[in-house]
């Protein structure tokens, strides 16, 4: 089955096609325009810009993709994201379904950072094994997902606050890093000493699977204001790994609780080297298998929107053209 699979949610346009055959994915075609150069300025995403930019990229970019040759089914994120983005999307996606007269899927972007661990060369360890324990880690989300099978899902916990990405991102910016500051934060912290400033752990030892990281972004805030940053390599590593130690207890926590088959780590914070390699030791500790996207995945991308959608299509879950919306707030679990 060829799929089409079309992501606008935040900062990047990305379109892939993909070809399915049973859990194996191929990828024939990917192009993705990102956006960061352009937020960079301001600090972070701009709604309005990014609609506009959005709009100019996704036709050129589908052209590139396809060269004229239909799919056999549309998937487009729907939700969760900025509705500027979310709605250029599933415009571009809507008018083709009924152009080429191709079944639309409606895909939620969080369930596509789940399966894009189902992407590049990974593909050859598919089919994923349930029930799955996902932790899911992004700019706009830090979400615990128990997943007893494709389409299934009930929350475990998430942050109460501010996401783990938006943690990173809001400490960068008091470090005066660019917009995205979570890469830039992990790499200045590579030679720092984690245990040189002791910043706050939240709710790590709380008897729920809830996070919390506005008070971390404070803790640094006042560091920043009562110590001279001598060795921001220093500071990058210890609040580095504060985020890494509540992530890493919480989900070996849920996990000895839920007893998952596999435990699934994705979104854009995954491509954190530290949380990779601590999540994938502790949970193979246990006995259980551990699946995270090749690095190119980790980020929003339209192929990652085609696999999930193909789920969906084998379940013959389309929604037509004529009814399909977008949901800036939609959740995959009630
Ligand atoms: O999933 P994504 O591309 O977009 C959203 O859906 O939010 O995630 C972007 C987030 C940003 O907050 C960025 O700082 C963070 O992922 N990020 C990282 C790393 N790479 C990207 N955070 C920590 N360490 C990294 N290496
Ligand atoms: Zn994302």
């Amino acid at each position: 089955m060829k799929i089409l699979g079309i992501e606008s949610s935040c900062d990047d346009t990305s379109v892939a096609l993909i070809e399915a055959n049973n859990d194996h994915f191929e990828i024939l075609a990917e192009k993705t325009a990102s956006q960061i150069d352009i937020h960079k300025v301001y600090g972070g995403v701009v709604p309005e810009i990014a609609g506009r930019k959005h709009a100019e990229a996704i036709v050129p970019l589908i052209e590139e993709v396809t060269r004229g040759e239909k799919p056999e089914v549309i998937a487009v994120t729907a939700g969760p994201g900025l509705v500027t983005g979310l709605l250029v999307g599933v415009e571009a996606a809507k008018n083709l379904s009924y152009l080429w007269d191709v079944p639309l899927v409606r895909v939620n972007h969080i369930e596509g950072h789940i399966y894009s661990v189902l992407l590049g060369s990974q593909s050859d360890r598919a089919p994923l094994h349930f029930p799955a324990l996902c932790l899911i880690v992004s700019g706009g989300h830090t979400e615990l997902v128990f997943m007893k099978d494709h389409g299934i899902y009930e929350l475990v916990g998430k942050t109460r606050d501010d996401a783990a990405g938006e943690c990173f991102d809001k400490v960068a910016k008091l470090l005066e890093l660019d917009y995205p500051g979570g890469p830039k934060i992990s790499k200045l912290g590579i030679e720092g000493d984690t245990g040189a400033i002791s910043f706050p752990r939240p709710m790590i030892d709380s008897d729920n699977f809830e996070f919390s990281f506005a008070g971390l972004k404070t803790a640094a805030l006042y560091w920043l204001r009562d110590n001279k940053l001598s060795a921001i390599d220093d500071f990058c590593a210890s609040f580095e790994q504060a985020i890494v130690d509540v992530l890493v207890t919480k989900t070996i926590r849920a996990a000895k609780e839920y007893h998952p088959k596999t435990v699934i780590l994705s979104g854009g914070v995954s491509a954190n080297k530290k949380l990779r390699e601590s999540l994938g030791e502790n949970v193979n500790g246990l006995g259980v298998e551990f699946r995270t996207p090749e690095l190119k995945y980790s980020m929003d991308n339209g192929a990652m929107i085609a696999v999930a959608g193909h789920y969906h299509a084998l379940k013959q879950k389309f929604t037509s053209w004529r009814d399909i919306q977008v949901d800036p707030n939609w959740k995959i679990y009630n």
